[in-house]
């Protein structure tokens, strides 16, 4: 399975998937990495793993669909089947959404649907909580929603502050991201309308 994976800074989960090409099995490729910042670290990753990058600042464009526009087009050229959304900062508009739908997954650092947006280990800390995790979904218009692929759960320890709770968050991510991935591939996962299915089964009911 050909794949695209946005991002917009750092790359650790790009460099997850990147890695999961060691794994037996493995049956994807990535063929685009795709910025909307052209310093970003995880540019000099997909180049260190001779994959095809590409920019597209958003800041050149009048409006987000014209933005996400140029994306798509970028992306269908290189045949992509899965975009995979891997710490791209940027929301996306609908068309943009409805045009990839059930081919357009996100990780996001917190069970959903608890948790949407941004800031969120220092916001589960505030909360007193203590169980956070991180989620691979299929992406739909309203932010941080969509049928749930697979989800993992990390304790918080007494002591913990955002960067400590983060770094193991990030630990599961890059486990479930290349299992989900892993997942669609291999035709595992279908999608009933607002709920994911594993093997036909129910893992995450969407209620
Ligand atoms: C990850 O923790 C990812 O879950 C989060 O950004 C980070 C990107 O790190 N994404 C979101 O918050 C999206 N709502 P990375 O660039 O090292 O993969």
């Amino acid at each position: 399975m050909k794949i695209a994976v946005l991002i917009s800074g750092r790359g650790s989960n790009l460099q997850a998937l990147i890695d999961a090409r060691r794994d037996p099995g493995w049956t994807s490729e990535i063929v685009l990495v795709l910025s909307n910042v052209a310093d970003a670290q995880g540019i000099e990753r997909a180049e260190k793993a001779s994959i095809a990058t590409c920019v597209i600042d958003h800041r050149e464009y009048a409006d987000r669909e014209i933005f996400d526009a140029a994306m798509t087009e970028a992306i269908e050229a290189t045949g992509a089947e899965l975009v995979c959304l891997a710490g791209f900062m940027r929301l996306l508009s609908t068309p943009f959404i409805d045009h990839w739908r059930d081919r357009l997954i996100n990780i996001h650092p917190s069970k959903l649907p608890d948790y949407k947006g941004l800031n969120v280990h220092q916001r589960v800390l505030d909360a007193g909580e203590t169980m956070t995790g991180c989620t691979v979904h299929f992406v739909r218009p309203e932010m941080d929603t969509g049928p749930i692929i697979l989800q993992a759960t990390v304790l918080v320890q007494a002591g913990d502050d955002a960067d400590t709770l983060a770094a193991r968050v990030l630990e599961q991510e890059h486990l479930i991201y290349p299992e989900a991935v892993r997942l669609i591939a291999d035709g595992r996962v279908t999608v009933d309308g607002e709920q994911a299915l594993i093997d036909g089964n129910v893992l995450y009911p969407n209620d």
